[in-house]
């Protein structure tokens, strides 16, 4: 679904927008499913390709190009100096604990000349065609995320902050562009239904990891949990008219 969302309506059925040509090796951190780097192997079958991510949800069958690994992206980078010539990192948000070492390692482990590309989503929504006010459904969703990422740690806002182009320089990459997609939630805009329809589901699964772990901590029922859970699910999706995002 992130893969879905990300490629075929966002980007416009582009796997990448880095210029990068012919790389002899990939590396695809927290691959999820692993379908950007399947995509990637076909498109370049005598690249090695290195997919990382620290649950196996991958699927067993895997083209012969790629090298999975079980691997903490927390953890200090031990690719070989010098070695990558395309990082590629996808909805890391709130995974990654230091973003400033996470760059410094992936530069370290870099070839002069190779590019790294991040991708994310924003979790700070906005109505169109209305301003947002804080009791809005969405509005308060986004909030609680936030609270949740901060209370551990986690940088969150890499979309809408320009942290991210700072700690890239910081850590030495001397070309630093951003583009910003807004992507639209819900099935409401005529031209991005499909994409709207994807970005929403995964949304709502995103808020209700972050709802679960706060009524979890709270030590609430579980089944108390479910029907507020539904609860907002429904109100979430009766509300995503004129919602949209950042990626
Ligand atoms: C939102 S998914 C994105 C998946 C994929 N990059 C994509 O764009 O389709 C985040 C993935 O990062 C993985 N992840 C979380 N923390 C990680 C870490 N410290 N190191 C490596 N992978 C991690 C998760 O297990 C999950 O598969």
């Amino acid at each position: 679904m992130f893969h879905l969302t990300f490629e075929e309506e966002l980007r416009q059925r582009r796997l990448f927008i880095a210029p990068v040509r012919n790389p002899a090796i990939i590396l695809n951190v927290g691959t999820g499913t692993g379908y950007w780097a399947f995509d990637m192997a076909r498109m370049f079958p005598q690249t090695r390709i290195y997919m990382t991510d620290i649950a196996l949800i991958q699927p067993d069958l895997i083209p012969v190009n790629i090298h999975p690994y079980l691997d903490d992206a927390n953890e200090k980078w031990t690719w070989a100096v010098g070695s990558l010539d395309f990082v590629h990192l996808r909805g890391l948000a709130g995974c990654i604990t230091n973003w400033r070492a996470t760059f410094a390692d992936a530069w370290e482990c870099m070839r002069p000349g190779a590019y790294i590309e991040v991708c994310d989503l924003s979790l700070r929504f906005g109505r169109q065609g209305d301003e947002t006010h804080s009791d809005d459904i969405w509005a308060r969703c986004s909030q609680l995320i936030r609270e949740v990422a901060s209370s551990a740690g986690r940088a969150l806002a890499i979309v809408e902050s320009d942290q991210c182009e700072l700690w890239m320089r910081e850590a030495g990459f001397e070309i630093v562009t951003q583009r910003r997609v807004q992507a639209y939630v819900g099935t409401w805009h005529r031209a991005h239904k499909e994409s709207g329809a994807l970005l929403l589901k995964i949304l709502l699964g995103i808020i209700e990891d972050y709802v679960t772990y706060t009524h979890y901590k709270a030590g609430r029922p579980l089944k108390e949990h479910r029907a507020y859970i539904k609860g907002l699910r429904d109100k979430l999706m009766e509300h995503s008219a004129g919602v949209f995002t950042e990626v």
